[in-house]
């Protein structure tokens, strides 16, 4: 059973494969957290709740001292009743007054997994998940919160959301509604997050957790580039295999914060969901609130585990498209051959060149319609540029079909240029505060998603620009942050409830998309990575990566995007030297191999090539062929890691059955003097023995002596090898 209620004691045990979450309920009703760790049998577990240790029980100290203020473990802390730690959820009457206490009053164990209504959320049968919805309230504001846990028993996941329904007669304001509070002892951790910046992101950092309050945070209206929604504890020192690792990651792709707290008494908060910087709900009578969902994981074995069970409750529960187990075509991009000046000439050029070279789709990126020949102008106005393609998209689209190649397409649909018709049309269809100048960002401004008839405006141009040619793939591009938050559709005391609403307005528009379009092949995209986040993939089953396409700076971003992603997830591209982000120059072979670890393709001019280069694509592209399906499926292994002082850049997968396997090994230094090194593999069969080329290894020498990885003769040398396991 994934959900125990021992009645007696009172407690809760939420029990995973692996871990065991626990909750008891003290004689005041108050929800609290006993435990998460390892897997536990017995929920006997009340003492850690220290009864017998006056004061620490509210019943018994009447919270006169600051232990219960500062140490009790609260599950789903409420402003203004006495804990002066991070709370979890805070609301305003319409008398103005900020507390609230919901006592426990009934709980709900259920199989399977509910949805959260206009929102992505991770779903699964009766038999794969079941869930926990404790119900609390407040008498006194006349409010219902709803804590569900979900537990995903094979993966050591349990994912977590809260609803607030308001049966009072009078409205409330809600003004902080986080997703999750976890309350930890410190056992010497240290904290985990991802970081960077446009062609920097997700590189990943550790850092001592300080007495106080330390987060992460976006308020730029997406997940951002700048931070990811993902926090974890790590025991100090942890490694791929050893160490205590707690994660939160964030099925949301707006504001978020993400934080540990640490106080004078050695506990931990860590908490995640929307940020309340700039989000108020109004709560009518009758209404309901429901958070975006938390993703919860403890491993007692290292990272190499968290991420095992985000990849796999990623590719089991959340991403639908029926991309997930198909090819992706090897596509061509034209935005580093072209950026805007490009003909239909030039365009069918590449694509000749890209179909003999064995590339499966062209996708036509910005600057196709309206009169976008740079980027101040045109977004909103979605008719093709006919000075630039005079056929049109459908003519186009069978030109490219004559060529064997399939044709996709770039749309950046939330936004809207000042430059445009549309903008002339409706001006208060941006996001605008009235008398303040808009902020442009990219020369652009973005739609008011908030608002119905702009949603559905939006949607019958997408519709209308994929049926108006053969389609098969769209790039939804995202180039700018929200600022001047303002919406002219709504009231004053909703306003802050935009942010929010433009993100469900987002979600809704892709949830249309991939419901009329479902043979559709959606891509994700933010001005690079900065809309890389878990809630959109449950639209899109691949997400553009960074812009930076540098093979040698793409190590430490795929790196960081595949602690927790699938690589199936990951948009990565070959391009051109130097390369234009950063300038470096790198073999041709090394930028295959680094972006053959994602959804792998090319974005150069492919008519520019020499002849060794043609060859040297048509090779990567035949050994793209043959090894895809394991690059998609397999275990992913993160073996080595420069960011983390390695000499190399090394990973690998592992089919299920362990008979295949595919290692990386990228150096990206040139080592004056190198003697190469051995590389010691992981997650083969013990008791096998394996192929690579023509010869034979036992997987225990594999594991336990290494592969050998010869010196580096030039800079940024790289290799793959390839792994069969002997059939007895
Ligand atoms: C940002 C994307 O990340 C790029 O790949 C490209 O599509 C440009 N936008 C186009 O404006």
């Amino acid at each position: 059973m994934a959900i125990v209620y021992d009645e007696a004691e009172k407690v809760f045990l939420l029990n995973t494969q692996n871990t065991t979450y626990a909750i008891a309920i003290t004689d005041e009703t108050f929800l609290c957290h006993l435990y998460y760790g390892k897997k536990i049998q017995d929920s006997h577990i009340r003492y850690l709740l220290k009864e017998d240790e006056s004061p620490y029980v509210p019943s018994v100290n009447k919270r006169e001292t600051n232990s219960f203020l500062d140490m009790f473990p609260m599950e789903y802390p409420e402003t203004g009743m006495g804990d002066y730690r991070e709370s979890a959820f805070c609301v305003r009457n319409v008398e103005g007054h900020r507390a609230s206490q919901c006592g426990y009053r009934h709980h709900v164990i259920k199989n399977g997994k509910p949805e959260i209504s206009g929102l992505p959320a991770t779903f699964a049968s009766d038999e794969e998940c079941s869930t926990l919805y404790l119900y609390c309230e407040d008498e006194v504001l006349q409010l219902q919160l709803c804590l569900m846990y979900s537990v995903f028993e094979k993966e050591d996941i349990i994912t977590r959301s809260v609803t607030a329904e308001n049966y009072g007669k009078q409205p409330l304001y809600i003004e902080k509604i986080l997703s999750a509070c976890l309350d930890v002892e410190d056992r010497n951790f240290e904290w985990v997050s991802l970081h960077g910046t446009w062609a920097r992101e997700r590189h990943i950092q550790a850092m001592p957790i300080a007495v106080g309050r330390q987060n992460v945070a976006s308020f730029k209206g997406e997940s951002s580039h700048q931070e990811h929604p993902f926090i974890a504890l790590a025991t100090k020192g942890a490694t791929q295999d050893v160490g205590e690792i707690y994660a939160m990651h964030f099925v949301y792709s707006g504001n978020f914060l993400a934080q540990i707290e640490k106080n004078a008494f050695h506990m931990l908060r860590m908490t995640m969901g929307i940020h309340p910087e700039g989000f108020t709900w109004k709560l009518e009578p009758g209404g309901c609130f429901a958070t975006p969902e938390v993703v919860m994981t403890y491993s007692a074995e290292g990272y190499g585990k968290m991420t095992h069970n985000l990849h796999e409750l990623y590719r089991r529960h959340l991403i639908r498209s029926a991309y997930l187990h198909k090819d992706r075509p090897i596509l061509i991009n034209n935005w580093e051959a072209t950026y805007f000046e490009f003909d239909e000439k030039k365009l069918l050029d590449i694509a000749k060149q890209a179909a003999r070279l064995g590339i499966e789709m062209f996708v036509l990126d910005d600057g196709w319609f309206g009169k976008r020949n740079k980027d101040d102008s045109s977004l909103g106005d979605w008719n093709v540029n006919l000075e630039k393609i005079p056929g049109g998209l459908h003519k186009l689209s069978q030109e490219l079909k004559a060529l064997g190649l399939k044709f996709g397409i770039w749309m950046e649909p939330e936004m809207i240029s000042p430059d445009s018709e549309l903008y002339r049309k409706h001006p208060d269809w941006a996001i605008q505060i009235p008398g303040r100048d808009i902020t442009q960002s990219r020369a652009q401004y973005v739609l008011d998603l908030s608002r119905q008839e702009i949603v559905d405006y939006v949607y019958e141009q997408i519709a209308k620009i994929l049926h108006s040619a053969e389609i098969s793939y769209l790039k939804w591009d995202m180039n700018r942050q929200l600022t001047t938050i303002g919406s002219m559709g709504l009231v004053a005391d909703r306003q802050g409830e935009l942010f929010h609403r433009y993100v469900l307005g987002v979600y809704q528009l892709q949830e249309r998309l991939i419901r009329e379009f479902p043979d559709l092949l959606l891509e994700n995209c933010s001005g690079g990575g900065a809309r890389f986040d878990p809630g959109m993939l449950y639209y899109s089953p691949q997400i553009w990566c960074s812009d930076d396409t540098d093979a040698i700076e793409r190590l430490a971003i795929q790196e960081g995007t595949a602690m927790l992603y699938p690589l199936s997830c990951i948009g990565a591209h070959v391009s051109v030297c130097p390369n234009h982000a950063v300038g470096r120059v790198t073999p041709l072979e090394t930028r295959g191999h680094v972006a053959m670890a994602g959804t792998f393709g090319y974005e150069l001019d492919v008519t520019k090539l020499s002849e060794e280069e043609k060859e040297e694509i048509h090779k990567q592209i035949v050994c793209y062929h043959r090894y895809k399906e394991l690059i998609r499926e397999g275990d992913y292994i993160r073996l080595l890691s420069m960011q983390k002082g390695d000499r190399a850049d090394a990973w690998m997968v592992v089919d299920k059955l362990k008979n295949r396997a595919l290692v990386w090994c990228v150096r990206g230094l040139n080592i004056p003097n190198d003697k190469g090194f051995f590389l010691r593999l992981k997650g083969l069969d013990v008791e096998s023995k394996y192929h690579i080329d023509e010869k034979q290894y036992s997987a225990d020498v594999l594991m336990n002596c290494g592969i050998r990885i010869k010196p580096a003769d030039k800079d940024f040398v790289s290799n793959i090898f390839y792994l069969e396991r002997q059939t007895k």
